[in-house]
């Protein structure tokens, strides 16, 4: 059998890159079809294999095919990064060749964690090079000491040319590696800006096939804008091993560091970190330290127990509603979804008898963390109605469950795990979809049933002022209870 040519198509044709975007087409074209945007595209040669950039392999040089069960399995050791909670998100510390992205807002705190967690695995012994392509040799240092972590021994390079940065790190031979952002990088190869997708996916893929071979952890930051686009994370996190996400608000305390991604662990978990002014701090009993500012006794808060990947969350939910000036009335929403929010004040408007159609509301999730499950819902309508009343929910209550458009209270997944942490932190009672009491355990709660709105109201507000009396009462009886 003949050995099968080089694709002869495939060599140095040029193409057309948005330089904003990446899109390749293969004709010029006035307008990208990519992103809409005029006057962007550029023509761009792809290197041929063999010529201009070097070969990226991601073994070792010479090896063909070979049985799975042959290949070494070594090259996964693992190491810590110096913060417990971290180590555990990541399946228990990071993976020597494996690629890690810390995605998240600008100012979220990234580099932050980074020059932290570098030091300290500089600290431990290891060789980490940081390389940082947004701000100067200076900045990093004060900032380094204002974490005190100047005299880790953690080797620093400011650097925004790929090719320079892989030839730093071929040098340093570190076993962390942390470029600080890649969409600051740009390797010669592409006609595109620092920042277009092709130009952070030519760097990234450059970095990433050299800490295979070189067998280094390597960390890159990417920013993502608000609804999540631009500046390619999305394109990166398909080449990387791990995604770490950081969210929070940038002015809110805390920070939730999520793994989206894993090839080497479950992406299942969540940390939550403090951000004070030595830095990240990590926060071992998330639920107490989110509801440990709450005032008992007050109207207009709940508790809810969301769960972030596997890990139930004790959260206080805050409603204010006052009396509208304006037409339509104001709704503001922070911490959870502006829609989530308007739907809930429908449902309650309509099905349960809380006419909030001339009211202003505001709902607030304290703390700096966005709150996304329906099963948040039940907390937030009764938060909204207990304001709304202004009768408070007993502060030993926790509110689980989804809403429906009917007024109905719908089940929502592990229950079972939301009450065990409500039971932990003290709470007594817990108002559950009725659906999900069916074999359920309380874990020490007692577990009450609701089937509406309507009937969860009139349990958790009995008779407060502009209650509408009998339906509440009537239905009061019928709730059942488990234990
Ligand atoms: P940074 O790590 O620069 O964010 P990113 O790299 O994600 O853009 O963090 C910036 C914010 O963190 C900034 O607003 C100041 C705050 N910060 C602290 O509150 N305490 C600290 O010790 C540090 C270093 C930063
Ligand atoms: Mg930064």
């Amino acid at each position: 059998m003949r050995p099968m040519p080089a694709n002869p198509s495939r060599k140095q044709r040029a193409v057309f890159v948005c330089a904003d975007c990446g899109h390749e087409h293969p004709k010029w074209a006035g307008r990208c079809a990519g992103c809409g945007a005029w006057n962007t595209l550029r023509e761009f040669t792809p290197p041929a294999a063999g010529s201009g950039h070097p070969a990226r392999p991601l073994s070792a040089p010479g090896t063909g095919p070979v049985p799975l069960a042959h290949v070494p399995a070594e090259g996964g050791e693992r190491f810590s990064l110096g913060m417990p909670e971290v180590d555990r998100l990541l399946g228990g510390g990071v993976v020597s060749g494996g690629v890690l992205l810390m995605a998240g807002e600008p100012g979220v705190g990234k580099s932050t964690l980074l020059l932290q967690v570098a030091a300290r695995v500089a600290a431990a012994g290891r060789r980490v090079l940081y390389v940082s392509g947004e701000e100067s040799g200076a900045q990093v240092r004060l900032r380094a000491r204002r974490l005190g972590v100047e005299d880790s021994g953690l080797l620093f390079l400011a650097e925004t040319d790929a090719e320079a940065v892989l030839a730093a790190l071929e040098d340093a031979r570190p076993s962390l590696a942390i470029v600080d952002s890649i969409q600051t990088l740009v390797s010669a190869g592409v006609p595109s800006t620092a920042g277009s997708v092709a130009q952070v996916r030519e760097c990234a893929q450059l970095l990433l096939a050299w800490a295979k071979r070189s067998n280094c952890a390597l960390f890159l930051t990417g920013h993502v804008t608000k609804d999540g686009q631009i500046g390619g994370p999305r394109v990166l996190e398909h080449m990387v091993d791990v995604v770490l996400s950081l969210d929070g608000a940038a002015l809110g305390g805390y920070r939730l560091a999520r793994c989206v991604k894993n090839r080497y662990g479950s992406t299942n978990d969540v940390a939550l970190l403090e951000m004070g002014p030595d830095g990240l701090s990590e926060v071992a009993d998330p639920s107490a330290a989110l509801i440990g500012e709450r005032q008992a006794g007050v109207p207009g808060s709940a508790v809810v127990v969301s769960l972030e990947g596997s890990r139930p969350l004790l959260c206080e939910v805050q409603a204010l509603t006052t009396y509208s000036t304006f037409t339509p009335p104001r709704r503001s929403a922070n911490g959870l979804d502006f829609n989530r929010m308007a739907l809930l004040a429908a449902v309650l408007t309509r099905r349960a008898g809380v006419a909030l159609s001339n009211q202003d509301i505001m709902v607030n999730v304290p703390g700096g963390l966005h709150v996304s499950e329906p099963a948040a819902d039940l907390g937030t309508a009764l938060a909204i109605a207990s304001s709304f009343r202004d009768v408070a929910l007993d502060a030993r209550t926790v509110c689980i469950g989804e809403v429906g458009l009917n007024g109905e209270v719908r089940r929502v997944p592990q229950l079972s795990r939301r009450l065990a942490e409500a039971a932990r932190h003290g709470f007594k009672r817990a108002l559950v979809p009725a659906a999900d009491l069916e074999g359920l355990s309380g874990g020490g709660l007692e577990a009450l049933g609701v089937s509406s709105l309507r009937e969860a109201i009139g349990f958790a507000l009995p008779g407060g002022a502009g209650a509408e009396g009998p339906p509440y009462a009537s239905e009061a009886g019928n709730g059942r209870s488990r234990r």
